[in-house]
């Protein structure tokens, strides 16, 4: 596992839209694993940048995205759906048929028997974006005693409702379940990159980049059995990590 410690976040964020842009360009028909939250946005944002300033073509790229609140319209503001479209989608030549997000309000089962096939059709994703949950998740795999390998249902963690009441006006409207990509289908990209600031986060980057162990309690852990998995992170959070390279 690689770590990178950039200057900042800002700086952190064109780094990685660097490397999602540079995908693009190697590969025309690549297909994206994606991620939300706070994080990815000024990733995205950076990303639509490079699309103008370097004419890049999305119009043959495939994404699919590691998870999404179970009982959400994909036209509600705070379902997953509606920030890829929102953040990134709308603003790209992408064909949104090519995109895939998991359905909130379908038959649940079934959606996970479709999301299963996504990850995999045509080929597993040839990059991985993650972002990092106060509790070390990856897309929802909350921690605990054990890990999921396959996309599933999972009962958000109250440290998780905590960090997503935030875009909530009505507190007990915070979902409590979502479906996520498991850790075998993260893990199964070619190349995954994790992008974390912040202190809330430094307990779940301690587990990540300072132990030695892999282990359901930080979810995150299970990019060092991963062969090109990538960590960025910055200054400041190096700091208060104690890492120094
Ligand atoms: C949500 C998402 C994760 C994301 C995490 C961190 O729970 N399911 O994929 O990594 O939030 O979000 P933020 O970047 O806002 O801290």
């Amino acid at each position: 596992m690689k770590v990178i410690v950039t200057e900042n976040f800002a700086e952190s964020c064109k780094l990685v839209a660097r490397r999602i842009a540079d995908i693009v360009k190697e590969k025309p028909n690549a297909k994206l694993g994606l991620a939300t939250g706070g994080t990815c946005e000024d990733i995205y944002a950076n990303l639509v940048k490079l699309y103008h300033n370097e004419k890049l073509d999305f119009s043959d790229i495939h994404t699919v995205n590691l998870d999404e609140y179970i009982g959400m319209e994909p036209t509600n503001p705070l379902s997953y759906r509606y920030y890829m479209n929102h953040n990134l989608f709308d603003h790209v030549n992408i064909d949104k048929a090519n995109t895939y997000v998991a359905g909130g309000m379908g038959n649940v089962e079934d959606t996970i028997d479709e999301f299963r096939a996504k990850i995999y059709e045509d080929g597993a994703p040839d990059f991985q974006l993650l972002g990092i949950g106060v509790s070390g998740h990856i897309g929802f795999n909350e921690a605990g005693e054990q890990l999921h390998s396959l996309a599933h249902v999972e009962q958000l963690d109250t440290t998780t409702i905590e960090a997503n009441a935030r875009y909530f006006e009505d507190k007990n409207k915070v979902p409590t379940t979502a479906m996520t990509m498991g850790v075998g289908e993260i893990c199964a990209a070619n190349e995954v990159w994790l992008v974390a600031s912040g202190a809330s986060k430094v307990n779940a980057i301690k587990g990540l980049i300072m132990e030695p162990y892999v282990t359901p309690h930080n979810p995150s852990t299970v990019l060092k059995l991963h062969q090109d998995a990538t960590v960025v992170i910055d200054k400041a959070l190096a700091e208060l990590v104690g890492y120094k390279g």
